[in-house]
């Protein structure tokens, strides 16, 4: 099986390549990623001398190269974990969330056409749902509950998904999406929740968190999400959508707490911070589909989980210091500086 995986030198995708060499040592896996200030190769290294993997820096959105690549490896599978993933760049600059994640979906799925295809996967997310109250914990997302997106990054996403659909209904294209909660893990950008506290807390800096860290998310390990789509790409249903999430659900400033507990950091560092906009109130997926249909479920608990994570972040500190040091500080003073 020779599998393109785009955007493997971030978060998920990174993880995603890590188990998949691991489970299947006989497939072949090729990582197509931009290397944008989200993706790292370094992050890649332990795999790179590995003879099953290759690594080809490219946008997904250039079709010249996206063909050549599709001409010279024939894929059997494509994951497409490529995106602009963080909802507080999209409301800065939503452009690039439209060309990558619209446009560059796209791209892929006609060079499947192009060059055939035994699967196109795309790795789509809850936030496509919108939000739902927190005086209903009765609600939860299903695969039949409607797009109703808030940001500019749930909006490209839902695009996405439209297109990856109109694809398998017009062209008969062999697809499956999944939509996931929140990840956390290892290999995390520290721009999100957990690793920017994280970071934070070991550097004794203020904790920002938005409006009264009242929003709540579902959190999943990140390596329980790589396990759903693997069984997504083998045995789920071509056409279909399937939720992956974990029942997991928690305010964010009981996560906050959490961490600052577990670094042994006083409360004190938390600093409440003008709220996001059209911030989403909470998240919450039910997973019965995959859980029905392919078994799936979530191995790690969250209070092993978390403190794997912590852990990691600190047996793994170069990799993270050198990305906040650099073109991220400059980032962090526009998100953060007069907050
Ligand atoms: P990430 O930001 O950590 O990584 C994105 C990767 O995509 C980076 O390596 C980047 O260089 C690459 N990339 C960006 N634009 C590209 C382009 N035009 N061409 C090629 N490569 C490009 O993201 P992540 O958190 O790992 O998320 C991966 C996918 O999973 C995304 O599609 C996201 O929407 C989805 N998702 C994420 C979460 C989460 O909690 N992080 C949850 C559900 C779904
Ligand atoms: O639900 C899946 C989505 O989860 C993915 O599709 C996205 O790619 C991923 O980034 C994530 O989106 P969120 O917006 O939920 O994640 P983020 O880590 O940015 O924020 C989590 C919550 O924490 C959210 O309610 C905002 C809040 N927050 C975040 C940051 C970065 C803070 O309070 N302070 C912060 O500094």
């Amino acid at each position: 099986m020779n599998i393109l995986v785009t955007g493997g030198a971030g978060f998920i995708g990174s993880n995603f390549i890590f188990y998949m060499l691991d489970r299947h040592p006989d497939y072949r896996i090729v990582c197509l990623d931009k290397l944008t200030y989200a993706g790292n190769l370094s992050t890649l290294a332990p795999v790179m001398q590995n003879p099953s993997f290759r690594f080809v820096k490219a946008d997904i959105c250039d079709r010249e190269a996206v063909y050549a690549l599709f001409e010279e490896e024939r894929f059997d599978v494509v994951v497409n974990f490529a995106a602009e993933s963080h909802v507080d760049r999209s409301i800065e600059n939503p452009s690039i969330f439209l060309q990558t994640n619209i446009i560059g979906t796209s791209v892929l799925m006609d060079a499947c056409r192009k060059y055939g295809i035994g699967r196109f996967h795309q790795v789509s997310t809850d936030e496509v749902y919108g939000d739902l109250p927190l005086d209903r914990p009765d609600l939860f997302f299903t695969e039949e509950t409607p797009i109703h997106t808030s940001s500019p990054y749930s909006s490209s996403k839902a695009g996405a998904d439209l297109l990856v659909q109109a694809y398998h209904r017009t062209y008969k294209l062999p697809i499956t999406i999944s939509r996931c909660s929140n990840n956390y893990g290892p290999y995390q950008f520290p721009e999100k929740l957990i690793p920017l506290m994280i970071a934070n807390c070991l550097a004794d800096k203020p904790l920002p968190v938005y409006g009264q860290g009242l929003n709540v998310r579902d959190w999943l390990y990140v390596e329980d999400h790589c396990k759903a789509i693997d069984l997504v790409i083998h045995k789920g249903r071509e056409g279909e959508v399937y939720n992956i999430g974990g029942h997991n659900e928690m305010c964010n400033i009981d996560i906050v707490k959490l961490i600052c507990h577990e670094l042994g950091k006083p409360e004190s560092l938390i600093t409440y911070v003008t709220d996001r906009k059209g911030h989403d109130m909470r998240y919450a997926i039910d997973p019965t589909k995959i859980h029905n249909e392919l078994g799936w479920l979530p191995e790690t608990k969250f209070e092993n989980g978390i403190k794997e994570a912590i852990r990691w972040y600190l047996d793994n500190r170069p990799w993270w210091e050198e990305i906040v040091s650099g073109e991220y500080q400059n980032y962090y003073e526009r998100m953060y500086g007069k907050r």
